[in-house]
């Protein structure tokens, strides 16, 4: 089947005021680009006009510029899931004009075929190849490509020239069957693959073809800066004493880890420690350090949803497919952080919170409480499922004026009975069969930063004896100061 090639503007012409649109990727990785910023144009040209233009999105995760940014920027987001990370979008949703939801990674697929979303109209996915018999090779990152495809009435297709075909053969593509009819994931290896290597669509579908030649590359890491450092070191020493105390096997055990820049660092630090032995990972993103721990042999194989790399280092990638084609499987986000497979696979997970309390509950989403920082992303599914799940956070942020560890924290992502071990650039703190006024003390003594400490002893002493001792009224003293003065070293505690 020959299909019709369209500019992007012709392609954005086919949206429509309401329309419910699925983009692929996860991260800028494997997202569209040229017709989301088309439609972004749109959009403003029709408000311009006096008429509205707004869609709804689903993506895979955060998106690049061009397109979470883009139609931010425009106002043309009716509403949005999952994960974001765009300065825009984030003010958008804050603002309360673009209506957010955030969820699970892993849910988002399976609540679009169960109905629980709305269905999405067109599909707009980046691919590095596509056959005349409808067969789409994702290019840098997946997401929910595979089921928004199928799910769709219409799809457009960006090719990005920048991909390699030789692409083809990293992706794993899977969907599971829905309940009553599913099965095991047949992942029992961190290399298992149990699908195909593209997607397979009816080429009817396929409406449009639109060019691109936008690099999935994303920016640099910022430098491991002494805290970052130290938090590696923390995370890597904690493991290798685990792995001599036997209750990590000596073997290893896969990797999870998670967004940003501490993640970076950690896993380099993991790479430097003599004492764990090269690793696997399956995670969600994978990140310019695995790819060097990977060339350096301490990384054998990752699994992950998104090549999430700088530019210089996906076109290393790029140059030495040979590689890492045998090294990097790339699935959709329903696989790569699916909490079955976790749990079998005896995943080592570490993620970032934003805020801990005392007791060890979580919040890695919302700043004091009530602005949306990013969303959940895949936190929740791997830390929920975890052979042993790790937070780490710097124990202040702000220069000093904001304890990362306080009272209560002021929104819930992971509770406490999910966090097993708090890590900071001042110690660890394993919270593993400890009881909550344990938890409390374990956490102060090792991870809260000195100025701090004192402060969170007098909370725990001023609460009523109960089994978590809590003060209802005043366990947002710090957050109060913090509102108040600009600095929780004023807290009232
Ligand atoms: N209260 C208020 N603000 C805080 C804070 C706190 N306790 N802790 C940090 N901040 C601020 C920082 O000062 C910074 O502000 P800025 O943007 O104005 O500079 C901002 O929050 C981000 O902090 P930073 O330390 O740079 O974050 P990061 O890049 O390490 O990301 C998360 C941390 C939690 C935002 C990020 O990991 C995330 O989105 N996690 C949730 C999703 C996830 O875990 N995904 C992986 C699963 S696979």
């Amino acid at each position: 089947m020959s299909y019709k090639n369209m500019t992007a503007a012709e392609a954005a012409a086919l949206i429509n005021d309401g329309d419910v649109v699925g983009f692929s990727g996860f991260t800028p990785a494997g997202a569209p680009k040229v017709v989301p910023n088309a439609i972004a144009e749109r959009a403003e040209a029709e408000h311009a006009a006096g008429r509205p233009f707004k869609i709804g999105m689903y993506t895979g995760a955060s998106t690049g510029d061009m397109l979470d940014g883009a139609l931010a920027r425009a106002n043309a987001v009716l509403f949005r899931t999952p994960y974001q990370s765009n300065k825009d979008l984030r003010t958008r949703i804050n603002a309360q004009e673009a209506h957010y939801f955030d969820m699970h990674l892993s849910h988002e697929a399976q609540e679009l075929r169960y109905g629980f979303l709305p269905r999405p109209k067109f599909a707009i996915v980046e691919a590095c190849d596509l056959t005349d018999d409808g067969e789409i090779v994702p290019t840098s990152g997946v997401g929910i490509l595979p089921t928004i495809c199928r799910l769709a009435d219409h799809i457009i297709v960006e090719l990005n020239t920048t991909t390699p075909k030789a692409l083809r053969g990293i992706h794993d593509i899977y969907e599971p069957q829905d309940p009553p009819m599913r099965q095991a994931i047949p992942v029992y290896r961190v290399s298992d693959r149990c699908g195909e290597p593209c997607v397979k669509v009816d080429p009817r579908k396929i409406v449009a073809v639109v060019e691109s030649n936008v690099p999935n590359g994303g920016g640099k890491f910022a430098p491991i800066d002494d805290v970052t450092t130290k938090i590696g070191e923390n995370v890597a020493h904690f493991l290798a004493a685990e792995i001599k105390a036997g209750r990590i096997p000596a073997s290893f055990l896969p990797i999870q880890s998670g967004v940003g820049n501490i993640a970076n660092a950690v896993l380099a630090s993991l790479g430097e420690n003599p004492d764990i032995p090269p690793f696997e990972m399956y995670t969600e993103v994978i990140q310019d350090a695995v790819i060097g721990l990977m060339k350096e042999g301490h990384v054998k194989f990752a699994s992950g949803c998104s090549l999430t790399v700088s530019q210089p280092v996906l076109e290393d990638v790029y140059q030495n497919l040979d590689f890492f084609k045998q090294r990097i499987v790339l699935r959709p986000q329903e696989i790569s952080n699916n909490p079955e497979v976790a749990r079998r696979l005896g995943l080592i997970t570490i993620n970032t919170a934003l805020e801990a309390d005392i007791f060890g509950n979580i919040n890695s989403t919302h700043v004091l409480g009530t602005k949306m920082m990013n969303g959940i992303g895949g936190s929740c599914d791997f830390t929920r499922n975890a052979y042993i799940s790790i937070f780490t956070t710097p124990s202040t942020a702000k220069d000093g004026k904001i304890s990362a560890i306080v009272p209560m924290v002021s929104h819930l992502d992971q509770s406490e009975h999910s966090v097993k071990v708090l890590i900071t650039e001042y110690g660890v703190a394993d919270l593993r069969g400890k009881s909550p006024i344990q938890r409390a003390h374990c956490i102060i003594d090792n991870c809260v930063h000195p100025d701090y400490r004192d402060m969170l002893r007098r909370y725990i002493e001023s609460a009523p004896k109960a089994h978590t001792p809590m003060n209802i009224y005043t366990c947002f003293e710090m957050h109060k100061a913090f509102a108040e003065t600009g600095d929780m070293h004023n807290a009232k505690l």
